[in-house]
């Protein structure tokens, strides 16, 4: 764990068009806004004592940002690169700075889906994968981070 930390530090980090849950797609995405998703997230990681970070961005290098500046001060990572998933070399480099369990969560079923979305630059690299649960699919990848990292 970090140094000068007390309680455990998770980064969750939300790719682009997240920040329109609730108005985009709701048959795969759910009717939550972004801001009640991030809300259950923090109200959960309270229960588990540790403290989250919740960050959106539609831009690759904002998350690539995110995601260096997580190497020295988080214990683990929560992210849905959303559409970058299936496009980013970048961020699979970044995460691979990490030396931190990475969860890689997707509100719908890629699988279930187009073609295209079956592929994730960060499949091999992340530690586990939660798809298809909706919402609750953050809080599963939380509950799970907390049991690895505490
Ligand atoms: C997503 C799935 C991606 O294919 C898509 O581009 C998203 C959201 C999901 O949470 O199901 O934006 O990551």
């Amino acid at each position: 764990m970090p140094e000068r930390q007390a309680k455990p530090k998770v980064l969750v980090l939300h790719g682009p068009n997240l920040n329109m849950l609730g108005r985009r797609e709701p048959s795969y995405y759910g009717t939550a806004t972004l801001d009640e998703i991030n809300a259950d997230i923090r109200h959960h990681a309270e229960r588990f004592d540790i403290t989250v970070d919740c960050f959106q961005s539609n831009y690759e290098g904002a998350l690539v940002e995110k995601i260096h500046e997580a190497v020295d001060t988080c214990n683990g990572v929560i992210i849905n690169p959303a559409a970058f998933t299936h496009t980013s070399v970048a961020i699979r480099d970044a995460l691979l700075l990490l030396d931190c369990p990475i969860i890689e969560v997707h509100l719908s079923n890629i699988y279930k889906r187009e073609a295209f979305r079956h592929v994730s630059t960060i499949a091999d690299i992340a530690t586990a994968r939660v798809a298809g649960f909706g919402k609750r699919g953050y809080l599963i990848a939380l509950e799970a981070l907390q049991k690895m990292i505490t």
